[in-house]
């Protein structure tokens, strides 16, 4: 059975008035731009401020709408964790609504358990093994081309890889890995055209003027969807061709189009293309920070680099399995703390459905609630120096993200967690295996120390460094 004939209205879509939010104290918001711009330019210190001065319920304004932020751990897990079925994702991520619907994330309560369930076949263990393969084939030959003993942009550098590395891991193309040349170098070109395509989808979300009026980013992006939908139809019947034809199988997107949940209900074609074209957004901007911040820890921190080329050194050059990545204990804490001090999603959205108590006030329904991985993870109480990189904080004998169940929560938690963790934890190892088994890293002239946050945080200057053969 089709899933779109088990699915019920959603609750979340219908729209509610603009609560009554006069009783939650909170700064003063100046008309129309409201604290967009100092949120923009430093978001922490801006929310930091207000719990210093108003406690940890607050109210502000941002790009037009008013919304509650409830800060520390215990609302993170309540407002995650949603035990009563009061918070919609959809209505709260409504900014990037217009281009990415009826995603994942972009669904709410009994629906989003049916596509979850549906698309957690696509992440099964079997299937992880034939990702890592294809990754590792690709990291190995896209590393190697990076210039050595010569400064280059990191960051730029990194976002067009994992770029690459969806061409052939999550969509299938056979980007030179294999003998047809000839082949490749037209899937390489298709390639391209889909990520510039989903470049311009992606730059449509932060665009300032929210209609695809001519001339806007949002134009661009909607006629880039438009396109994306077609060309990931197209992909269907292409991929589905192979797979009847006794290959293939090995990629995300045909994982997609075979995958079903328990009881055999699966995607219509339309649902496929939703959910693929709001995956690749999900996984690549977040994954391109992670790999970036690494970067900036193990050229800032070469005694931890030493210590994760050991670890790389002892699995032998052997092929990566999802065994051999188990054993990676200490490049898994760099990792960790690289998320825990740059998340790459700090802040997250939700839209009350009813009213709901919390910090002594009542909130109304239709309230923006904003709850905060991010602060939490920087917070004094829960982390010991909470701004030094001290990534043996995740070691057994400190634990310190045992401190409270939602003390580390880069990728969130609840209905929502990140379904993608496993593949990030994987393409990260995957990458520093690819990296330090050949190169070495040290920072170059400019090399950043500032990062900007928003709207996907960000070195400034793009992260200068050096390689050099290890
Ligand atoms: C370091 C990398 C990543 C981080 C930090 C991250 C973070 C997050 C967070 C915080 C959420 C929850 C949002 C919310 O509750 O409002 C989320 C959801 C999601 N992520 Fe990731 N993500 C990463 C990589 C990936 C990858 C690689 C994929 C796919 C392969 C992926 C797919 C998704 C999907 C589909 C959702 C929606 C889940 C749902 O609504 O049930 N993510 N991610």
């Amino acid at each position: 059975m089709a899933i779109a004939d088990l699915q019920d209205a959603q609750p979340s879509t219908r729209e509610l008035p603009p609560p009554d939010l006069s009783h939650i104290p909170g700064p003063a918001a100046p008309p129309l731009i409201g604290h967009t711009v100092a949120i923009v330019k430093d978001g922490y210190a801006f929310h930091r401020t207000a719990i210093a001065r108003y406690g940890e319920v607050y109210r502000y304004r941002m790009f037009g709408n008013q919304a509650v932020a409830l800060s520390g751990p215990d609302a993170l897990e309540f407002v995650l964790m949603d035990r009563d079925r009061i918070f919609s994702s959809q209505l709260g991520w409504d900014v990037i609504r217009r281009l990415f619907s009826r995603g994942l994330m972009l669904r709410d309560f009994d629906d989003h358990r049916r596509h979850r369930r549906i698309m957690q076949a696509a992440f099964k263990s079997p299937a992880m093994a034939d990702y890592l393969a294809r990754m590792n084939v690709e990291l190995d030959r896209l590393v190697a081309a990076w210039p050595v003993d010569a400064s280059f942009r990191f960051y730029p550098a990194v976002k067009a890889l994992t770029l690459r590395l969806g061409g052939a891991v999550f969509m299938g193309f056979d980007t030179g890995s294999g003998s047809n040349r000839a082949s490749a170098t037209a899937e390489n070109a298709e390639i391209d055209r889909i990520n510039t395509a989903f470049i311009e989808e992606v730059r449509a979300t932060v665009g300032l003027v929210r209609s695809p009026l001519p001339f806007t980013a949002m134009r661009r992006g909607v006629r880039s969807r438009a396109w994306l939908n077609d060309r990931f139809a197209r992909l269907i019947a292409e991929r589905r061709a192979r797979v009847a034809q006794g290959g293939g199988g090995d990629d995300f997107f045909t994982q997609m189009c075979l995958a079903t949940d328990e009881d055999g209900n699966r995607w219509s074609d339309d649902e496929i293309v939703d959910h693929f074209n709001f995956l690749l957004m999900a996984a690549h901007d977040t994954t391109s920070t992670a790999l970036a911040k690494m970067a900036w820890a193990l050229a800032a921190h070469p005694e931890w680099q030493a210590r994760l080329a050991d670890e790389v050194a002892a699995l032998d050059g052997a092929p990566l399995t999802l065994d051999s990545l188990n054993r990676l204990e200490q490049t898994e804490w760099v990792f960790k703390e690289a998320l825990r001090l740059m998340p790459p999603v700090p802040f997250l959205p939700r839209r009350a459905m009813q009213a709901f108590d919390w910090g002594g006030y009542r909130i109304p329904a239709g309230t923006r609630v904003q709850v905060s991985p991010g602060l939490v993870m920087a917070s004094p109480e829960l982390y010991t120096d909470p701004d030094r990189f001290d990534p043996e904080r995740f070691s057994p004998d400190r634990a310190e993200d045992r401190r409270h169940r939602f003390a580390w929560a880069p990728f969130g938690g609840g209905a929502h967690k990140c379904i993608g963790m496993n593949f990030a934890t994987m393409q990260v190892k995957a990458f520093t295996v690819a990296l330090l088994s050949r190169r070495r890293l040290a920072p170059a002239d400019g090399s950043a120390t500032a990062w900007r946050r928003l709207p996907i945080p960000q070195p400034v200057g793009g992260l200068p460094v050096t390689l050099t053969v290890a």
